[in-house]
């Protein structure tokens, strides 16, 4: 089939490239010509394992390209995904539609007969709607469809989520438009279910998905602030409840709180439209507030792990992004940490291992170093902040004998129990008394 894909952000560039990988003949279009430039050499914008490599396979055999003609893109193909970004209005909260309704009214007049518009953007209900009208209204006599595939995949694992999904939501209008659309994955996805709905519905399965997981995140860190004051294990008590299938092991990690491109986004613009709807989203709600306040709560645990006072004291925090396997720094719970610290007078020593250039952007006055043990040298305290490989595998002897005072502040519970202890560390961790 051929594809053209809008937008090679993340969604986009993932989308596409795994599309190609199916066999399908993808072009991906950006207006940005630094992005197409370096894609067309194999340079990506983002770092995604193996995404690289994927990449440069499709384009060398043929099936992906890059471009900023969208026009050209657009001519031929049978799908159009518009994969642009939709960021949280500045004061707003509400998502940003100017890119999504801009590329559907620069594409419209150029769409092939019959061509599918499918919005896999995390955009509000109604989109769909507002998509299919602004190209009708500029091509009153053609024939086209406009689907919402909504996007599951999570940065640093995206192109094993997009391969191997655990569902694939469709929400379309017409049956010639959902025969497309299943040919498009069927064939390659095997047994996985396609979940085909209306277009309002699937736009709200998206935003309805990142909320409950925002929720279940938000009531295991709720949870481990009780085990640290009952003496309760937050790990085991997440294994305990999780093996009941009705809740499920999964997102029940307890850590300083969710970070990242979307969850903060998503739940904020779905309570905006609940707002427009006079519907109040009191779990939601209480989410977003909770886990803004958990980040900088968090601040207040190293605080009381070195005594009190980190006037004047160095401390090093290892990890910076908000998850592991991804430079994103967008939201990230090492940021307010960092700045609060900074506050009290503390002086930040960081380590990551790919994410320092997106860090220098928004830190000021931290020395960012890519070697752990450079970044512990002579520090009053060590944080943990994302669980890194490269960071679960530090030698904690040599760890030890590098830093002023022996204080590990563990937020993402990325060592061994007992482990730190046992090298000299006095601990303090997520969820269970260390
Ligand atoms: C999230 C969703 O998981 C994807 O399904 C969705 O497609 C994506 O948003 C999106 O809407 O584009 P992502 O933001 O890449 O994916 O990252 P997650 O793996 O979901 O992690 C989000 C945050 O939650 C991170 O800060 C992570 O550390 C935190 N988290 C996650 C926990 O604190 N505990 C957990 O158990 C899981």
């Amino acid at each position: 089939m051929k594809i053209a894909v809008i937008g090679t952000g993340y969604v986009g560039l993932v989308s596409g490239t795994c599309f190609a990988e199916w066999g399908h003949e993808v072009v991906c279009v950006d207006k940005n010509s630094d992005k197409i430039a370096g894609l067309k050499k194999g340079r990506l914008p983002i770092y995604e394992p193996d995404l690289d490599k994927m990449v440069a396979r499709n384009h060398a055999a043929g099936r992906l390209s890059f471009t900023c003609d969208l026009v050209a893109a657009v001519t031929n193909a049978q799908v159009v995904f518009i994969a642009v970004g939709t960021p949280s209005r500045p004061g707003q909260g509400d998502a940003d539609l100017s890119f999504v309704y801009m590329a559907a009214r620069e594409m419209a007049p150029f769409l092939a007969e019959g061509a599918i518009v499918a919005v896999k953007s995390t955009v509000p209900v109604g989109t769909g709607d507002a998509v299919e009208k602004i190209i009708a209204h500029i091509r009153p006599y053609g024939s086209f469809s406009v689907a919402s595939n909504p996007e599951f995949l999570r940065e640093g694992v995206a192109i094993g989520d997009f391969l191997q999904p655990d569902r694939v939501v469709i929400g379309i209008e017409d049956g010639r438009a959902r025969a497309v659309m299943a040919a498009l994955y069927e064939g390659s996805l095997g047994a996985t279910p396609l979940v085909f709905t209306d277009r309002r519905t699937s736009e709200l399965i998206k935003y309805a998905s990142n909320a409950f997981l925002a929720t279940k995140i938000t009531f295991i860190n709720e949870l481990a602030d009780l085990c640290e004051k009952v003496g309760s294990n937050v790990g085991e008590l997440a294994l305990g409840i999780g093996l009941d299938r009705r809740i499920g092991t999964r997102f029940l990690n307890a850590g300083p709180g969710y970070g990242g491109s979307c969850f903060p986004k998503d739940t904020l613009a779905l309570l905006r439209t609940a707002q427009d709807y006079g519907v109040v989203l009191r779990i939601v709600e209480e989410t977003i507030v909770a886990n803004e306040a958990r980040k900088r709560k968090m601040a207040l645990k190293v605080i009381e792990a070195v005594g009190g006072d980190v006037d004047g004291l160095t401390v090093a925090v290892l990890g910076l992004t908000f998850k592991p396997d991804t430079d994103d720094m967008r939201e990230a719970p090492s940021v307010p940490l960092i700045e609060t610290l900074q506050r009290y007078g503390a002086v930040v020593r960081a380590y990551d291992p790919v994410g320092t250039e997106n860090a220098a952007r928004l830190l000021e006055e931290v020395t960012l170093l890519d070697d752990p043990y450079e970044c512990v040298r002579d520090a009053d305290a060590v944080v943990v902040m994302t669980e890194w490989d490269s960071i679960r595998r530090i030698d904690l002897s040599r760890l030890r004998r590098l830093v002023r005072a022996p204080v590990l502040i563990d937020l993402r519970n990325a060592f061994e129990p007992g482990a730190a202890s046992a090298a000299g560390f006095h601990v303090s961790v997520i969820g269970h008394r260390s």
